[in-house]
């Protein structure tokens, strides 16, 4: 029954989890609001808040969960992808942890956590299944051939899906981060009250540069013609822009699933809590007869209980990390 306690800082949440024989019994969650003064993370200040959060969210974790940090077995860590700052400052608490109680570490990539969390869930995916992994860093269709073994079949060759979104935003003169709120203005437009391109990009990667070029220049256009323009009709920008990003995503991941002849589809990473992806999606899977899995919402955006279900597996596998192990900014798959 191995109690683990997990640490993730790869960005701009500060976060602690605890889990015990596999069940997450605590997920603490500390946002830093300072980056809306930016339109933007800003690494410094990440890393510094992550110093002034740590301790507090373990804490708060190991309360939530009724643990006692003399029972935790294994200290799992965000090792990579993410801000080196904010990565740092993980893995020296998770490093200092073990360390001081005597007990292994387990060294994790975020990305493969994003998708394992959809072992905290009752029902579980079978391998192989494809993932749609989209985040403000990264957009990829991950074949998951077992819980450490993934291969990408496809990647953006630019931006990524989460960036498109707050860059838009960010047009829209909306603080940051703009994903949330073009989600939440969406709702309320029509969905084709304006067309933007699909990029033309063989196999399964993708590219969303030109569709935000376009939409930057439409955006210009029409507030040159029109000062309000973007106030009159935010709902159906925001409506219409979501539904292209969405589609440009879905219909690669519907070629990669026949090519593959895999059934059983994914979803993870921030983007995940996009309302018209989560939608587009489960009707896609009706259609085409998948097993759709899409995480519940506390475990889109970046959480340590995706952290503690892949530390929990490697656990099982027995593959620990030494104290020598440092942070890298860019990780492999
Ligand atoms: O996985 P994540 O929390 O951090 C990274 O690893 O990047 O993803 C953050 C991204 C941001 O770009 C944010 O705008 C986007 O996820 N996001 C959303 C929504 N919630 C978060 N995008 C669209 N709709 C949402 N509801
Ligand atoms: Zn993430």
């Amino acid at each position: 029954m191995p109690v683990i306690l997990a640490i993730e800082s790869s960005c701009d949440e500060t976060s602690a989890s605890v889990c015990v024989d596999g069940a997450i019994l605590s997920n603490v969650i500390a946002n830093q609001t300072i980056h809306e003064l930016y339109g933007g993370v800003v690494p410094e200040l990440a890393s510094r808040v992550h110093q002034q959060n740590i301790v507090p969210a373990v804490q708060q974790a190991l309360l939530n969960a009724k643990v006692n940090k003399n029972d935790i077995d294994a200290v799992a860590f965000t090792r990579g992808p993410g801000l080196l700052g904010s990565l740092l400052v993980g893995v020296s608490f998770a490093k200092a942890f073990a360390l001081a109680k005597g007990i292994p570490l387990i060294d994790i990539n975020h990305m493969q956590a994003h998708i394992l969390a959809h072992f905290i869930a009752e029902k579980k995916p079978s391998f192989p299944f494809l993932c749609l992994t989209v985040s403000g860093g990264h957009t990829q269709i991950v074949l998951v051939k077992d819980y450490f073994d993934m291969e990408v079949i496809g990647q953006t060759l630019d931006d990524a899906a989460g960036e498109a979104m707050d860059k838009t935003s960010k047009i829209l003169g909306l603080p940051y981060p703009g994903g949330p709120l073009i989600d939440k203005n969406a709702r309320t437009g029509n969905p084709d009250a304006y067309k933007f391109p699909e990029p033309q990009i063989p196999g399964f990667d993708f590219s969303f540069s030109g569709v935000k070029t376009a939409i930057l220049y439409f955006i210009r256009d029409n507030v040159a013609a029109n000062p309000d323009f973007i106030q009159h009709n935010l709902g159906d920008i925001c409506a219409s822009v979501e539904k292209r990003i969405t589609t440009i995503l879905l219909n690669k991941l519907k070629r990669a699933a026949e090519e593959y002849d895999i059934k059983d589809i994914a979803l993870a990473g921030g983007v995940s809590a996009n309302t018209g992806l989560r939608e587009g999606l489960t009707k896609l899977g009706a259609e085409k007869g998948w097993n759709v899995f899409i995480p519940k919402f506390e475990y889109c955006t970046d959480n340590a209980a995706m952290i503690a279900i892949a530390g929990y597996y490697k656990y099982l596998k027995g593959e620990f990390a030494g104290q020598e192990i440092a942070p890298l900014a860019r990780m492999p798959m």
